[in-house]
Formats: structure tokens, sequence, C-alpha cells
């Protein structure tokens, strides 16, 4: 088995914006049942990206019913505006897109000053080069596989050479961050992110759009574990 596929752990972190939004306490409680690791929240302004979702008070009101890591995905076109206000909310992990700003080093020191973990997000047309200089600093990167600003679009192939490419980069420089890809996350697509050496999958309407969250997460799990068998 090479290095870059090695059984390690896959974390699952459904994303809350393609669940059904009249009832999250039962969501959360489903996919608790269901055994996944990190819930993922997706903020959208409207400016960054063509769509409006959810602020820190959704985290807030959800916080004290799960335990759960909450990890909130900004795309917001000033992500520094909103930071303590995600922090105070619950979050344990918050990422930033490298294409929001000029000042990323400083966003990436602040979540980290706040106690959560700090991820940099990068877009479909962003190379993995942009994140050289403060890939160190890391927690996690978050690559895109979909534009972001909706759920439910198609799985763009080209976020598999990029995790492998952050997964070089990883092994060559002994870092630790974690490589998590967000967008069309399925059991068909699944394997080709964690054999290039993906750590978190997001996954939205793969999860919430038909059957049960438990039935869904199995799913993806059996896809993980038939991916690191068939790569033996
Ligand atoms: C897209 C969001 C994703 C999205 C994933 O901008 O960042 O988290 O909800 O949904 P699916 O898995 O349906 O692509
Ligand atoms: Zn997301």
């Amino acid at each position: 088995m090479s290095e870059s596929i090695t059984r390690r752990a896959v974390k699952l972190a459904p994303s809350m914006i393609a669940s059904d939004w009249a009832r999250p306490l039962d969501t959360v409680r489903e996919l608790t049942e269901a055994g996944v690791e990190w819930l993922h929240w997706d903020a959208m302004d409207g400016h960054f990206v063509p769509n409006l979702t959810l602020g820190p008070m959704f985290l807030a009101a959800l916080r004290p019913h799960t335990e759960l890591h909450f990890d909130a995905h900004l795309m917001l076109a000033k992500p520094g505006d909103y930071l303590d206000e995600f922090i105070e909310a619950g979050a344990n992990s918050i990422s930033v897109h490298v294409e929001a700003g000029a000042h990323l080093h400083r966003l990436i020191g602040r979540i980290k000053e706040g106690g959560a973990m700090a991820g940099a997000v990068l877009n479909p047309a962003t190379p993995v080069a942009a994140l050289d200089v403060i890939l160190p600093t890391l927690d996690y990167v978050l690559v895109m596989s979909v534009n972001p600003g909706f759920s439910g679009q198609k799985f763009l192939p080209l976020a598999v050479d990029k995790i492998a490419e952050l997964n070089r980069h990883r092994q060559e420089k002994g870092l630790k961050f974690l490589i998590q890809v967000d967008g069309g996350v399925s059991p068909a697509t699944a394997p080709l992110v964690v054999r290039a050496g993906a750590d978190v999958l997001v996954c939205g309407s793969n999860i919430f759009n038909s059957g049960t969250p438990q039935e869904n997460v199995r799913a993806l799990r059996e896809a993980i574990d038939k991916a690191f068998w068939e790569a033996v």
C-alpha cells in the first residue's frame, strides 16, 4: 500500500444547508445517531456568492444540544467582520476563502487566537500554490469541488488533482493539516477524493435529498472502506 492511501480515519461533515430547515434539531439528533463527526455550516452573504444562508445565531441556537464538532465555512465578502461572532457561537473550526481578501494570514491568526481550528478554502479556479506561504500555519485546507453558492451541484474532477497535490506537500514537508473537500460528494465520488488524500468529506444533497441520513451515511462509509480495500 502506498503512503498516500494508507488506511486512515475519514470524517464525514454533513452540510446543514441541504437539510430540512423546518427541523434542524431533529436533524442534529439523526446525524449524531448516524455517527458523523462534524457538522458543516455554510454561511453565504449574497455578495461573495449569489446566495443567502445562515449566520452565527444558527450555530449558537443548536450548540447547547450537541457535542458534535461545528465547522463553519464562511462564503462572505468580509469574513473578518464575523469571525468573533462565529467563535462565540461555538464554532470548533472556521474556514475562509483565499479569494475573499488580501489578509488571509491575519484572518487565520485571529481564528486560532479565538481557539478554533483555522482553514483556508480554495475555489475550483484557485491553484494550490496560492497557499504555499501559509500552509504550515493551517489546521486544514478546504478544496471546493463545486463553485461555492449552492448545494446539489455536480462534482468537479479537477478537485482530485488538487487534493493529491496538497497530500504530496503534506508528506514532503511533514505537515499535519487536514484536507477537506466540499461539493458533489457521494458514494461515487468519495473513493476518488479519499484515495487522493482527503480526510474530511462535506456532503449535502447526498445525505439529505432522499432516503434517511442514517442510510446515506452508511453508504458513504461503505464506499470509503471499499476505496481503501481496493487500493491495497
Ligand atoms: C457549496 C457549499 C457546500 C454544499 C455541499 O457552496 O459549500 O457545503 O452545501 O452540498 P452538496 O454536497 O450537495 O454539493
Ligand atoms: Zn461548504
